[in-house]
């Protein structure tokens, strides 16, 4: 497999039915990409997302994805291949963008085994077979982002397995790119600051979200669309020489 051709850019987004994933489905559509997005529960949200795309004149199929229940992935990885031959006669797609995440949050006092396993699951697990299923079905020459948190780097109380997986994901994303740079496949991880979406119920009332422009170099809360334009952005060649990095998308928290 090679990407010397002109043939339209395939990219699989998971979670592609709401907040940063489904930004990133739409920006990388306006770029002109191809885009598989997944959900888990919101088949209406994805529906619609499919819907916005192709009436722009783009291409988009959704498929349902539990990124917790990795005895799925096999099967997954059958379907895509059949979607990749059947709506576009390819035997392989081009991005690969780790989105889908849940949040849990608990001191670590309050934090059980059954919060703890759900994260790992969805948030670690899930990344690290999923992309190991898919990457056969990935051009060399391709990319995969992985996406991270602001709390890989800096940490609040509530959030302490949410943020070290993070942090383990950026360690993967290394890993990955270390093991699959003789295909060429580069691997990079984005990470969001505090987002304004849905994820974990929400950015709470007006004085927390004052209280995260306040933290944060450019004093304000972030938008999906901030996050979806600039991954959307190095879905492209002229990213060609970034690899194995983590970059930060959040404004400046912290610095
Ligand atoms: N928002 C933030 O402040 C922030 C900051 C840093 C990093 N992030 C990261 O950004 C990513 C997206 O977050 P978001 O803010 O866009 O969240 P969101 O608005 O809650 O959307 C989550 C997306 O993931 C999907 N999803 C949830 N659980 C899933 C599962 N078990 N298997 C497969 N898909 C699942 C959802 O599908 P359904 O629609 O079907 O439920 C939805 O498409 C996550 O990895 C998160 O950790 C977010």
């Amino acid at each position: 497999m090679n990407t010397e051709n002109k043939e339209t850019k395939i990219v699989l987004v998971t979670g592609g039915s709401r907040g940063i994933g489904k930004s990133i489905a739409l920006n990388a559509a306006a770029r002109g990409l191809d885009v598989i997005l997944t959900y888990n529960n919101n088949v209406d949200h994805a529906t619609a997302v499919v819907d916005a795309i192709n009436r722009n004149g783009g291409k988009a199929v959704a498929l349902q994805l539990d990124s917790s229940k990795t005895n799925t992935f096999n099967d997954f990885a059958t379907r895509i291949a059949q979607v990749i031959k059947k709506d576009w006669n390819r035997e392989s797609f081009d991005y690969l963008v780790n989105n889908a995440g849940i949040a849990q949050r608990a001191l670590i006092k309050d934090t059980t085994e059954e919060i703890f396993d759900e994260l790992v699951n969805t948030n670690f697990k899930g990344v690290f077979f999923l992309t190991q299923k898919l990457i056969p079905l990935i051009n060399d020459g391709g990319q995969i982002i992985n996406i991270s948190s602001g709390l890989a780097r800096f940490a609040f109380p509530g959030v302490a397995v949410y943020g070290a997986l993070k942090s383990a994901t950026e360690g993967l994303t290394r890993y990955f790119a270390k093991e699959y740079a003789a295909r060429k496949i580069r691997v990079n991880s984005v990470a969001p600051g505090a987002i304004d979406t849905e994820f974990g119920g929400g950015k709470g009332d007006d004085s927390h979200r004052d209280q995260i422009a306040s933290m944060t170099a450019l004093g304000r809360l972030g938008l999906a669309d901030d996050v979806g334009a600039f991954v959307a952005s190095i879905l492209s060649e002229d990213s060609r020489f970034v690899n194995a990095q983590r970059i930060e998308v959040s404004g400046g928290m912290f610095i």
